[in-house]
């Protein structure tokens, strides 16, 4: 690796959680991912989810044929897909899905905790014990959207009571289950993810490493840095940079960046999720950069990820330069038009051309 102060070149990274949707919206975005990263896990909660093998490489191929409309070719960008895991999945779905070699991960969304999540799973191990010993079996993670729903838990507490009630009795009873706990937000979530005896990862968003909760009220009610799990206190966003430009190779690079349309966020009932995908490696730069880790940001990009999934590394690079980045106001969105995280800020980072 390269490390001067101006210039940092890494080995080429990869998005381990995205939401690229479908339709005219996916060949909107999916170039910007395919523009900074090698591959990435593709989020499931499509409307109907993606529940089977089947139904994935259908995803899968659509996702290729975006990107060829893009100009950009299938070396270029690999979808590692995911199977969204419902109280009725098969263990024989598991198995088929290990087999095609093009499902990487099975997504636990508990019933009712975010967008599109209304198929999700209702009791974890009362019901899907068969499909979660299939997956321990195959090697595939489990990959974890961490909070609780229940109505009677404040929203910022939901990622740590999810802990103790769902993720340690998880574990405890598939103690070879390898899991990565998404997009962790909460001190609790990095410290037992760094602790924890067994296979366990995290990844971590750009927006969470960058803002706390005041980002969301800065001046007013800021509908684009809603997402969930939601911002947490700033404590929380500093044990996140911890974890990140730490040692520990646990936790790796998940944008889930997360696309809705501007007048579904800017709304009565706004949509939770925010798009980064446009912007990410300058984001993760500005983030390293601010607790001068920027010589972190390989580890968490490039390879932590890869460890872990049992993948090769990738063989190109990525260049970033220090120099202004100035984010755009809007993006267009087929026929809707896309707000990027902080919109019409400026970062300090910037990826190369032709990088
Ligand atoms: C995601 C989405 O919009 O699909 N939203 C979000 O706030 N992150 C769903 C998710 O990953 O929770
Ligand atoms: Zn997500």
């Amino acid at each position: 690796m390269q490390n001067a102060t101006d210039s940092l070149t890494i080995v080429r990274p990869d998005d381990w959680h995205l939401h690229l949707r479908d339709g005219a919206v996916l060949d909107a975005v999916v170039p910007d991912s395919a523009r900074q990263f090698a591959r990435a896990i593709i989020m499931p909660n499509l409307k109907p989810p993606v529940t089977t093998t089947a139904l994935a490489l259908a995803y899968r191929d659509r996702i290729i044929a975006a990107l060829a409309r893009a100009g950009i070719g299938e070396g270029s960008f690999t979808p590692l897909m995911t199977l969204y895991l419902t109280d009725n999945t098969s263990a024989q779905e598991i198995a088929t899905a290990k087999a095609s070699g093009a499902v990487h991960g099975v997504k636990l969304y508990p019933a009712g905790a975010t967008t599109n999540s209304d198929a999700g799973v209702t009791d974890l191990l009362g019901r899907c014990r068969p499909a979660l010993e299939a997956l321990q079996k195959s090697g595939m993670p489990l990959l974890v959207h961490g909070e609780v729903t229940d109505k009677d838990i404040d929203l910022f507490d939901r990622e740590a009571v999810f802990i103790d009630r769902v993720m340690i009795p998880l574990r405890k009873a598939l103690p070879e289950l390898k899991v990565v706990f998404e997009h962790i937000t909460t001190r609790q979530g990095a410290e037992y993810v760094r602790d924890a005896e067994g296979p366990i990862a995290a990844t971590i968003t750009a927006h969470h490493l960058l803002y706390n909760r005041n980002a969301l009220f800065l001046g007013g009610m800021r509908p684009h840095w809603y997402c969930l799990p939601v911002l947490k206190r700033e404590t929380h966003r500093q044990a996140l940079v911890e974890a990140a430009t730490g040692d520990s190779r646990r936790f790796f690079l998940g944008t889930d960046s997360a696309p809705h349309p501007k007048g579904l966020k800017e709304h009565a009932c706004g949509c939770a999720g925010c798009y980064t995908a446009l912007h990410a490696m300058e984001l993760y730069a500005t983030a390293f950069d601010s607790v001068g880790r920027i010589d972190r940001l390989e580890a968490f990009a490039s390879l932590n990820g890869p460890a872990f999934y049992g993948l090769p590394v990738n063989q190109g690079t990525l260049t970033l330069n220090r120099a202004h980045y100035e984010i755009p106001a809007e993006l267009s969105m087929g026929n809707d038009t896309l707000v990027p995280l902080a919109a019409g800020e400026s970062l300090g980072w910037r990826i190369a051309d032709g990088s």
